[in-house]
């Protein structure tokens, strides 16, 4: 069954909550065949699948694409649409934004900073909102760790309070160190989703290419559960080579895709 924001909040301190992220649809009917709670379409869709060197690239209807194609994945999944580099730009552009996001499919949006006076009109426009701070991508200049001095510790930790009293029922934690991590997890009512952000959070999102080992680069915070772009080279690899000596299409081996089912 689908977990509303209420369910994630009364989740904290509980059980752990894990998140992926997914931006096709038969990767996201696998990530909710196993079960995973929450799908993040996030604007890193740009740089993993996209080519994009920034998130900055991504627009709005590249998301409603993305999100759609998830949500026709993964029908009972609760699924987080990013609000892409400045579509939040002012309380009423973020909202027309957000109801987009929504029509694709999205049942809450995140959005990256302490921009609290779009997230009050969006939470009070019905629309449940995921927070982000720490490393925010969009406005980044580098992706180094962020909150390591006392001072921008404690603009962190302000940001997540602040994300809270506005509304947010849910904040992504990036790239900041484990024990500031900790303290925020703590103070906090609302769930720490954490990225880079230590074993503290209330739960950990990765993005999916990263898990799959798709892709030339992974953060150092990421793990590889897989190597899929060694399988795809593999497989391209192969392929060629049988169509030139022309084995294929008389070896064909038939998978269902349907689990044997
Ligand atoms: O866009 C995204 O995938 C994200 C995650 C890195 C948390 O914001």
């Amino acid at each position: 069954m689908k977990m509303s924001p209420k369910d994630f909040v009364a989740r904290k301190g509980t059980k752990p909550i894990p998140m992926l992220t997914a931006y096709t649809c038969p990767v996201a009917r696998s990530v909710e065949q196993a079960g995973v709670p929450i799908i993040l379409v996030g604007d890193t869709v740009g740089m993993v699948e996209m080519g994009f060197d920034s998130t900055r690239d991504v627009t709005i209807e590249h998301m409603e694409y993305h999100i759609g194609a998830v949500r026709r994945g993964a029908k009972s999944t609760h699924i987080i649409g990013d609000l892409p580099y400045r579509t939040d730009r002012d309380p009423e552009t973020a909202l027309e934004n957000a109801q987009r996001l929504v029509n694709a499919g999205a049942d809450s949006v995140k959005l990256e900073g302490a921009n609290t006076q779009v997230i009050r009109h969006l939470v009070e426009h019905n629309i449940p909102v995921v927070g982000h701070t720490g490393l925010l991508p969009q406005t980044a200049e580098n992706f180094k760790q962020v909150g390591r001095t006392e001072e921008d510790a404690k603009r962190v930790m302000d940001e997540a309070r602040s994300i809270e009293a506005a509304g947010a029922f849910m904040v992504v934690l990036e790239h900041i160190p484990y024990p500031l991590a900790r303290e925020i997890s703590h103070a906090l009512a609302i769930p720490t989703i954490g990225i880079g952000a230590g074993q503290d959070c209330d739960g950990q999102v990765l993005v999916i290419n990263d898990a799959l080992g798709l892709g030339d680069y992974w953060p150092p915070f990421s793990k590889q559960y897989a190597y899929a772009s060694k399988t795809v080279l593999q497989v391209a690899s192969e392929f060629s080579e049988e169509v030139e000596s022309m084995k294929f299409p008389n070896n064909i081996i038939q998978f269902t895709g349907t689990n044997g089912r």
